[in-house]
């Protein structure tokens, strides 16, 4: 009854500027990192996830990226992302586990698909949010949504409830960034509906969405002129404006705050509540050491991680059988 393990991996992400407003199809820029999930499928008998049986009913991604099977699968996962820490885990596990499926039913999908299916799940599943985090855990690299003046390559663009998000390919930046996660786990859909909450009631939230807004388009522009200075500055003032939103909180005021004597500029970075902060930097050591200092777990990022990608062997997961 079991098949053969049909593997892919795809990579986390990080929210250089615009999170948030993005969701308001305004503009965001982000960069894949070089932290993966990796996700295997076989067919069997049983749903299985890691050795367990599982109650895909009780999984909506995992439901939704399942729901026109006929047989039942054994999953293995793997996480080199931090979970719930605003890096992308959840897209980048709808992500491989669309490619992964699809090859293990035998079907061809470009990489515009396994998005499509892979921001359905996360749309599903969270009720809200755009779809940057499934277009940069599929496309890898670097990305910029509804920039004005972006030169980079049109890759797709989404339409939903009235909104549009324009994908493009974005040359990803020769710089530093040193990501410090506070180890509070913070879903996605949670803070995107609390600022939501917050622009019904209160016209001046509206008016930081603009703002944000702005200050990602001038983000937009430093890198174009690989103006660290400038785009570090803009970072920091992101935080302030997300921070007025309400989504920051005082762990990742702490860690963005240690960092920034060492960093051009530094932010939380995702949806906030908790989760991670990014610092662009040149003295990485130094962000590393204020990020522990204050109780964080920094990662010096790799960026531009490639996207989703098949794997020639599914993840060792103890006591699971592989
Ligand atoms: C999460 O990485 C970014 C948010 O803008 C939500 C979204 O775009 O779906 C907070």
């Amino acid at each position: 009854m079991r098949g053969d393990w049909h593997t892919a991996s795809a990579p986390g992400k990080f929210v250089i500027l615009g999170e948030h407003s993005v969701v308001y199809g305004r503009p965001a820029i982000t960069l894949a990192a070089d932290l993966r999930m990796t996700v295997a499928v076989r067919r069997s008998a049983w749903n299985t996830m890691n050795g367990e049986k599982l109650d895909f009913r009780r999984q909506a991604h995992i439901r939704h990226l399942t729901r026109n099977l006929r047989h039942a699968i054994d999953m293995l996962t793997y996480s080199e992302i931090p979970v719930g820490s605003g890096m992308g885990s959840s897209a980048a596990l709808s992500a491989s586990m669309a490619m992964a499926l699809a090859s293990m039913e035998d079907r061809e999908m470009s990489e515009e698909q396994i998005m499509r299916e892979a921001y359905d799940a996360e749309f599903y599943a969270q009720g809200n949010g755009s779809p940057m985090d499934a277009s940069s855990c599929v496309h890898g690299g670097g990305l910029t949504v509804n920039m004005p003046g972006s030169e980079g390559r049109r890759l797709w663009t989404v339409e939903r409830g009235g909104r549009r998000w324009e994908f493009r390919d974005l040359e990803v930046p020769r710089m530093t960034f040193v990501i410090g996660n506070t180890g509070i786990r913070a879903p996605t859909g949670p803070q995107v509906a609390k600022v939501h909450r917050y622009m019904e009631r209160n016209s001046f939230a509206c008016e930081v969405i603009d703002d944000i807004a702005d200050v990602t388009i001038e983000g937009g522009n430093a890198l174009r002129r690989n103006d660290v200075e400038a785009l570090g500055r803009l970072m920091t003032q992101d935080h302030k404006l997300l921070s007025i939103l309400g989504v920051s909180c005082d762990p990742l005021n702490k860690l963005v705050n240690a960092s920034l004597p060492y960093s051009y500029g530094a932010k939380l970075t995702g949806s906030g509540g908790g989760g991670c902060m990014v610092a662009l930097t040149d003295r990485a050591e130094q962000v590393c050491e204020a990020i522990r200092s204050r109780g964080g777990t920094p990662y010096v990022v790799r960026t531009g991680g490639k996207g989703v990608s098949m794997e020639p062997s599914p993840p060792d997961v103890p006591g699971a059988d592989r």
